[in-house]
C-alpha cells in the first residue's frame, strides 16, 4: 500500500466518525449521497458534461461517476450503489483497482433510481427532486444537516492535502506548456489544448473552464471563448487553468508579458506577484481573510501610485475607491472537490457571514483555521466598463492607462495550506 493509499483509509476513517457524529447530533439513522445525472439538452439526445455531487465525492474521489448512490449509516461500511447496466453503447462504470474500494459495500445497479432505504430516519443529499425524497421517505437536502457536512469539507485532511498539491502540479505542466504555446505565436484554442496535453486531462474534467485569455480578452474575469486565430500583437495572456485529481481542484493563473507588451506591463506583472507573496505570508490560523481583502486594496493603490498610473497619495487612492474598479472581484476562496469550495461564507455553527458591503464578490469571510486550502488571486485590470465611472478624475494617468487597454489584465493565482508554522504554497515548487 503506498503512502497516498494510506492516507486515504485515515481520511475514510475521519469521514465515517465525522459522520457518525453529525447524524447522531442531528438524530437521522443515516443519509443518502446522490452523485447526480449530467443535464440533456433539451430536444436532444446529447448531455452536459457533469461533475458528481461534493459530498458524494469527499467519499469516493469519483467526479464523473452518474446516477450513482451512496448510503453512510454509523457503525457500518458505507454501501456503494454503483450504477453500471450492461450497455453495448458505453463502456459501463468501474471503480478502480485501489484500496480504498474495500472499504465500501459495492453493489452494481442497472437502474438510475434511488435504492431503498432501510426503516428510520433519513436524509438524501444532493440533486433530489422532493416527489423523489417523498417516495423514499426522506428528507430532502435538510439545511441544518447540509450545512453541518459542508464545514466538514472545510480542514482538509493529509489525504486531501496530496491530491490538492498532485492537482496543482499537473496544472502547472498545464500553465508551461500553454505559456510555450502563447510565445510561440498560438491562438487561444492552441493555447488550451497545450494546456489540456500536458495536464492530461479532457475538457469535460476541469474543474472549471480554462480561461484562456490573450490581449484584452484578459480583463473580461471569466472570459468564456477561444480564438482561433492568433492574435496580430501579442501583449499578454492570463489563462486561468486548473486540474481535477481523484476528485480534487487545482485553480492557479498565471499572467506573462508577450513579446508586444507595453514597457508598463512587465513591472506590473511584478508588483502584483510581489504583493500577492505578501498576502499569503499573511495567511495563518485565527486570521481574517476581510482584512486580508483590505491588504489587497492597499497595496493595489500603493501599486498604481508606484507605477505612475495614478497621480496622488495611496491613501487618496483607495479613499476613492479606483481600487475595486482594477479589481472588483475577491481575494480567493476555499478550495476542495470543488473549485469554489463550500461553507467560505458561514462560521463554524453555520451562521452566515456576508461579506463587507464594498466587497460583495468575496467569497471567504470565516476565520481562517488551520488545514484550510485557499486560493490566493490578487487581480489588476483594465476593465473599461468599470473606469469609465471614475473617469472624471484628473489624477488618473489616462494616456498610460490606454497604452496598456489591450493587455486586458493580470491576475496571479496560488492554492495555499493555512497551517500553525506557516502559510504552505501547493502551487510553487517547494509547496
Ligand atoms: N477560476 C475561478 C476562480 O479563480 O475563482
Ligand atoms: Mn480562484
Ligand atoms: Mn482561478
Amino acid at each position: 500500500m503506498t503512502e497516498l493509499h494510506r492516507q486515504q483509509h485515515d481520511h475514510l476513517d475521519r469521514l465515517q466518525q465525522d459522520y457518525a457524529r453529525v447524524l447522531a447530533e442531528h438524530r437521522y439513522d443515516g443519509v443518502l449521497l446522490y452523485s447526480g445525472r449530467p443535464a440533456r439538452h433539451f430536444g436532444d439526445d446529447q448531455h452536459a458534461s457533469f461533475s458528481a455531487y461534493g459530498h458524494f465525492v469527499h467519499w469516493t474521489g469519483q467526479a464523473s461517476l452518474a446516477h450513482s448512490w451512496l448510503l453512510v449509516r454509523p457503525g457500518e461500511p458505507p454501501t456503494l450503489y454503483l450504477y453500471a447496466p450492461a450497455d453495448f453503447w458505453h463502456l459501463p462504470a468501474r471503480l478502480p483497482e485501489e484500496p480504498w474500494v474495500a472499504r465500501f459495500r459495492v453493489e452494481l445497479r442497472d437502474t438510475p433510481e434511488p435504492p431503498p432505504l432501510p426503516r428510520g430516519r433519513y436524509a438524501v443529499l444532493g440533486e433530489a427532486s422532493p416527489a423523489m425524497a417523498q417516495a423514499l421517505g426522506a428528507a430532502a437536502n435538510p439545511p441544518a444537516l447540509v450545512a453541518a457536512l459542508d464545514e466538514l469539507r472545510v480542514r482538509k485532511s493529509d489525504y486531501e492535502v496530496a491530491c490538492l498539491r498532485k492537482a496543482n502540479r499537473r496544472a502547472l505542466a498545464g500553465h508551461r506548456a500553454a505559456r510555450d504555446a502563447f510565445l510561440a505565436g498560438g491562438a487561444e484554442l492552441d493555447i488550451q489544448l497545450a494546456y489540456l496535453g500536458a495536464a492530461r486531462q479532457r475538457e469535460s474534467e476541469l474543474p472549471y473552464a480554462n480561461i484562456v485569455g490573450v490581449n484584452a480578452h484578459g480583463g473580461v474575469l471569466h472570459y468564456q471563448h477561444y480564438d482561433l486565430e492568433p492574435p496580430g500583437k501579442r501583449h499578454s495572456l492570463l489563462l486561468d487553468g486548473g486540474c481535477r485529481h481523484r476528485g480534487y481542484c487545482a485553480d492557479i493563473t498565471r499572467t506573462w508579458p508577450g513579446p508586444d507588451a507595453a514597457p508598463e506591463f512587465a513591472p506590473l506583472v511584478e508588483g502584483l506577484t510581489a504583493l500577492q507573496q505578501r498576502l499569503i505570508a499573511g495567511l495563518a490560523p485565527g486570521g481574517s481573510f476581510v482584512a486580508l481583502q483590505r491588504r489587497l486594496h492597499e497595496g493595489l493603490a500603493t501599486l498604481l501610485v508606484e507605477q505612475q498610473l495614478v497621480n496622488a497619495s495611496a491613501e487618496a487612492v483607495l479613499e476613492s475607491g479606483l481600487t475595486r474598479a482594477f479589481c472588483p472581484h475577491g481575494l480567493g476562496h476555499l478550495l476542495g472537490v470543488q473549485v469554489h469550495d463550500v461553507a467560505g461564507r458561514v462560521d463554524a455553527e453555520g451562521r452566515p457571514l456576508p461579506p463587507p458591503a464594498e466587497h460583495p464578490s468575496l467569497r471567504l469571510t470565516r476565520e481562517l483555521e488551520a488545514g484550510m486550502v485557499v486560493t490566493m488571486e490578487p487581480g489588476l485590470y483594465l476593465i473599461p466598463m468599470l473606469l469609465e465611472a471614475h473617469r472624471h478624475r484628473p489624477e488618473v494617468a489616462w494616456r498610460r492607462l490606454e497604452a496598456l487597454a489591450d493587455h486586458g489584465g493580470i491576475r496571479i493565482e496560488d492554492n495555499v495550506l493555512v497551517t500553525a508554522e506557516g502559510p504552505v504554497n501547493l502551487t510553487s515548487r517547494e509547496g
